[in-house]
């Protein structure tokens, strides 16, 4: 079964080859999560990265928008190594928690001290996922738990302490070998009522905001709506069909599926009955205040999610089609559409360039000497093979996720 991973290494050569030859990037969507306050949209956004670090809660804790852009790097990215040098330089401006035991290595130890002390200390794992926020330029965040707490920081610092709102975005980057080049907006939530220092047109402002991201056509909307709140009053999907009005580009989130009343459930919306989708809904449980305060983990939560659909009386016969994983499927198959529509384009282009290639290489008297010409050729007819396994490998990737 192909999973979001397994389109990195595709999507990931792609990008390189086109950004070697110049060509402009695949325009990947973006995803905006959009909803009203405390509907789940922080929660999913963390599932589906894998990771925890956005603030979650009660009330309303998203206050500037934050674009989240992911960024994928391989295993052995020279990008990495530059860690090592850090950690000599930096080593103390890492954290408050662990900071208190390298002060007593200064005596000589003999060699087999050496031996036995680096062996048993010595851990291959290299540090390769990181975060880095525009408003630190150069700082890395190894720990996702700092991360959160800078969120919180540069919150309150442009949005103030009391409920405020700003449209100024929060610029973080991920760096991991186990995410797509993805971007994804998290958003405050719709509210209607003002509290704190928020301004009378709260409902308005926040609308807005909202609008800026999701009026934009490469915008994917995933409009999340509580499943113990009616349908007919969600805010997201009211937001979404004013930009989308034919429902192209929206993906209904239905939230709280565990905490419906006993006896009724939302197998009519999941199944599209309710309201039209092109992309349908997906139903998701994400992390309970409770889970948060007992720090249930992302795969934890992944795990009970499964168990929830799977034995639950009504959703087991759909439960293939619920959960955040299925939804990353969905966003799977979304991406991989996008780039097909854009093949007949990219290779179009690559053509040209071999051509102009070939023609300026004639010029210069055959293929016989090296020259920078000769080898940007080279290059070109190796990107124009590679061009060809692309799209036979997204034809093989598609065929199997739609089955
Ligand atoms: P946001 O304001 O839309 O970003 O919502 P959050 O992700 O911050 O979640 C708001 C609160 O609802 C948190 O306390 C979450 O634990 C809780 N929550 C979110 N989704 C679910 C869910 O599917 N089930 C349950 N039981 N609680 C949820
Ligand atoms: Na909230
Ligand atoms: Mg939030």
């Amino acid at each position: 079964m192909a999973s979001l991973e397994d389109l990195i290494p595709i999507v990931n050569k792609l990008q390189d080859v086109m950004y070697d030859a110049g060509i402009d990037t695949l325009d990947l969507p973006i995803l905006a999560v959009v909803g009203s306050q405390s509907s789940g949209k922080s929660s999913i956004l963390e599932t589906l990265v894998g990771k925890d670090f956005l603030p979650r809660g009660t009330g309303i804790v998203t206050r500037r928008p934050l674009v989240l852009q992911l960024n994928n790097i391989s295993e052995d990215s020279p990008l990495i190594y530059e860690y090592d040098e850090q950690v000599s330089s930096n080593n103390d401006d890492n954290d408050d928690d662990n900071d208190s035991n390298d002060q007593n290595e200064e005596r000589e130890i003999t060699l087999e001290e050496h031996l036995r002390k680096n062996i048993s200390t010595y851990k291959p794992e290299v540090k390769n996922e990181w975060g880095e926020f525009l408003h630190i330029p150069g700082k890395r965040f190894y720990k996702f738990d700092d991360i959160r707490k800078e969120i919180e920081r540069e919150t309150s610092r442009i949005a103030g302490k009391n409920k405020g709102i700003s449209r100024i975005p929060i610029n973080l980057k991920v760096f991991s070998p186990h995410v797509l080049n993805l971007t994804l907006v998290d958003l405050p939530g719709i509210t209607k009522v003002p509290i704190g220092e928020q301004p009378p047109d709260i409902e308005r402002q926040i609308k807005n905001l909202i609008l800026e991201y999701i009026a934009k056509p490469n915008c994917i909307v995933l409009a999340v709506s509580p499943a113990n709140v009616d349908l007919v009053n969600s805010e997201s999907l009211k937001l979404a069909r004013d930009v989308d009005p034919l429902g192209k580009r929206t993906i209904g989130i239905v939230t709280k599926l565990d905490l419906m009343d006993p006896g009724t459930n939302a197998l009519d919306i999941l199944s599209g009955k309710v309201y039209p989708l092109k992309l349908g809904f997906v139903g998701v449980v994400n992390r309970s205040q409770q889970d948060i305060q007992l720090n249930k983990s992302v795969g934890e939560s992944l795990k009970s999610e499964q168990e929830f659909f799977d034995r639950h009386p009504v959703y087991r016969a759909i439960s293939n089609r619920c959960g955040t994983r299925y939804l990353a499927k969905l966003l799977n198959q979304i991406l991989i559409n996008h780039i097909r529509e854009k093949l007949p384009d990219i290779k179009a282009r690559l053509n040209t360039l071999i051509s102009q290639t070939e023609q300026e290489l004639e010029m210069f008297g055959g293929v016989d000497i090296i020259t920078r010409e000769n080898r940007a050729s080279l290059v070109l007819q190796l990107m124009n093979k590679f061009a060809k396994n692309f799209i036979a490998s997204i034809e093989g990737t598609s065929s199997e996720i739609s089955t």
